[in-house]
């Protein structure tokens, strides 16, 4: 793939035109201690960056209306992949769900949706005053872990719904999850097929998927997905807040795109479409380089099955497929360690702040009961065995002493009262957990992970959801949705 746009702003560098136009800092940077910085010699990483932030301006093209090098760039994608489109995303993937949800679901829709989803598509639901069903993945038993959303529940759901007369506007789902989890989307689309419903894979952490090589789970593209949206930004070499949508259905073009100029920024980073472009170049030329990534991940596996308390993540065939590309760092129970001079029960919080504090390894999230890395093309040898250097001496430093306490994970979806975009417009009070019963909670109750929420705006609070609440506390899970001051659990319900 030839590079359109980033051979593009440099011929228009080279040719210097004097920018009467956005952005404000005129191709040039300020130092922070006052002054303009002058001189070529000055350059150091900031200072070139602004040389490369463009907007639209003459002979610059428009992300949103593309007919030049844009277009170019964005057509070389569609090859690349072979996609009917591909549309580059500043503002992450985020935009890519709301833009897609809206392309399928009118106001008042009924949508299918994963009861995991991220928060982009509940926004979605309570920004369309959507009625969302849900497909509640299961736990995977013993470790806390939400499994895969299985054809068997979509085709049983929608066989509900239909008989009810309530066809969903949209299937919208998370394959990969943040944990690796891959579900069969292949069949889900089948299914969904036969009523003609639109499949929205949320693939925000699987924008490697696209790269890695036979014998992989590969992306929802190539499996009868209508929009798949990626976060190239997660696992491939590109800038924050970087990611792509994927069209392969040619019925949703004039919508979503419509939405997709609602919900982007009007003045697009130049530097994320050049970084997008660069990544996705990088990523199609470089198989070798993903070989390698491979079996750097095989060979960490395998190195990790010599752990004796730490043990690295693999559901076993409990899902339809997995990606390795995640490191679940699991802390088998009952493992304790001697940290700031006093035994303690091991916790994934406290495996992660020894790793950043005694390792300098930097990991993606902790739970209790796990750690995730996140691990991509550009981790070199040097970094895989360091890290498995650090957690072998971990492992060592731990003994086990007694069976630690499962924590809850959410099997049930509790009634709904309201809508939840109805509950948005809602008066709300905070009130005691314990005399919660009954109410409708006015926000979001979750543990991130395993990232299921316990109760939805709307939904009705029963004695199992604080009952729940309360368990998760106890596990020191960090709950979103719970304020604690005290000795007192207050949180979040509809009216005076
Ligand atoms: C499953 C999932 N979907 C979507 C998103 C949103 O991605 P972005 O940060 O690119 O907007 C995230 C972000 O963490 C995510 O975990």
């Amino acid at each position: 793939m030839k590079e359109f746009i980033n051979e593009s702003l440099n011929k228009y560098i080279s040719e210097n035109p004097y920018p009467w136009h956005m952005p404000g800092h005129k191709r040039r940077a300020c130092h922070d201690t006052g002054g303009i910085i002058q001189n070529e010699k000055d350059n150091d990483r900031w200072t070139k960056m602004f040389a490369y932030d463009f907007t639209e301006a003459k002979g610059l093209d428009d992300m949103h209306k593309p007919e030049a090098f844009i277009k170019d760039s964005m057509q070389a994608l569609c090859d690349i992949y072979g996609t009917y489109k591909t549309y580059m995303l500043v503002n992450g993937a985020t935009a890519g769900i709301l833009a897609a949800v809206y392309a399928c679901c009118n106001l008042g829709d009924t949508i299918l949706m994963a009861r995991n989803c991220h928060k982009s598509v509940y926004h979605a639901v309570s920004l369309l005053r959507l009625k969302p069903e849900y497909l509640r993945p299961s736990v995977l038993s013993g470790t806390g872990i939400l499994g895969d959303i299985t054809p068997a529940e979509v085709a049983r759901q929608l066989d509900r719904m239909m008989a009810e007369g309530e066809k969903p506007a949209a299937l919208i789902l998370t394959s990969p999850t943040y944990e690796g989890i891959v579900s069969d989307i292949r069949e889900i689309s089948n299914i969904l097929m036969k009523y003609d419903i639109p499949l929205i894979v949320d693939e925000a952490h699987g924008a490697h998927l696209a790269f890695m090589g036979d014998d992989y789970p590969t992306s929802a593209i190539y499996h009868g997905a209508d929009f798949v949206i990626e976060s190239v930004h997660k696992t491939l070499p590109s800038l924050t807040q970087t990611a792509v949508l994927h069209l392969m259905n040619k019925k949703y073009e004039k919508n979503l795109e419509r939405y997709l100029s609602v919900f982007q920024t009007s003045s697009p980073s130049y530097l994320f479409m050049q970084s997008i472009e660069k990544a996705v170049c990088y990523c199609h030329r470089s198989v070798s380089d993903f070989k390698r990534y491979r079996s750097r991940l095989e060979n960490f596996r395998n190195q990790c099955e010599e752990l004796k308390h730490l043990s690295l993540f693999y559901p076993h065939k409990k899902v339809y497929d997995y990606d390795i590309g995640k490191l679940v760092i699991q802390i088998g129970s009952g493992a304790f360690f001697t940290y700031e001079g006093i035994r303690k029960k091991l916790t994934g919080t406290m495996l992660s702040d020894i790793l950043a504090e005694e390792y300098g390894q930097v990991l993606e999230m902790a739970s209790k009961d796990y750690v995730i890395a996140m691990t991509s093309v550009m981790d070199s040898d040097v970094a895989f065995a360091n890290l498995y250097h650090a957690l072998k001496e971990i492992d060592s430093r731990i003994v086990v002493m007694e069976q630690g306490e499962i924590c809850p994970v959410p099997e049930y979806i509790p009634d709904m009262g309201i809508l939840p975009g109805e509950a948005w417009n809602r008066d709300s009070i905070l009130m005691e957990l314990e005399q919660s019963k009954g109410r409708m909670a006015a926000e979001y109750i979750y543990a991130y992970p395993p990232g299921i929420p316990v109760v939805v705006p709307g939904e009705l609070i029963s004695e199992k959801v604080i009952s729940d609440i309360r368990d998760m506390l106890k596990c020191e899970l960090s709950v979103t949705g719970v304020y604690l001051s005290q000795e007192t659990i207050r949180i979040a319900v509809i009216g005076g």
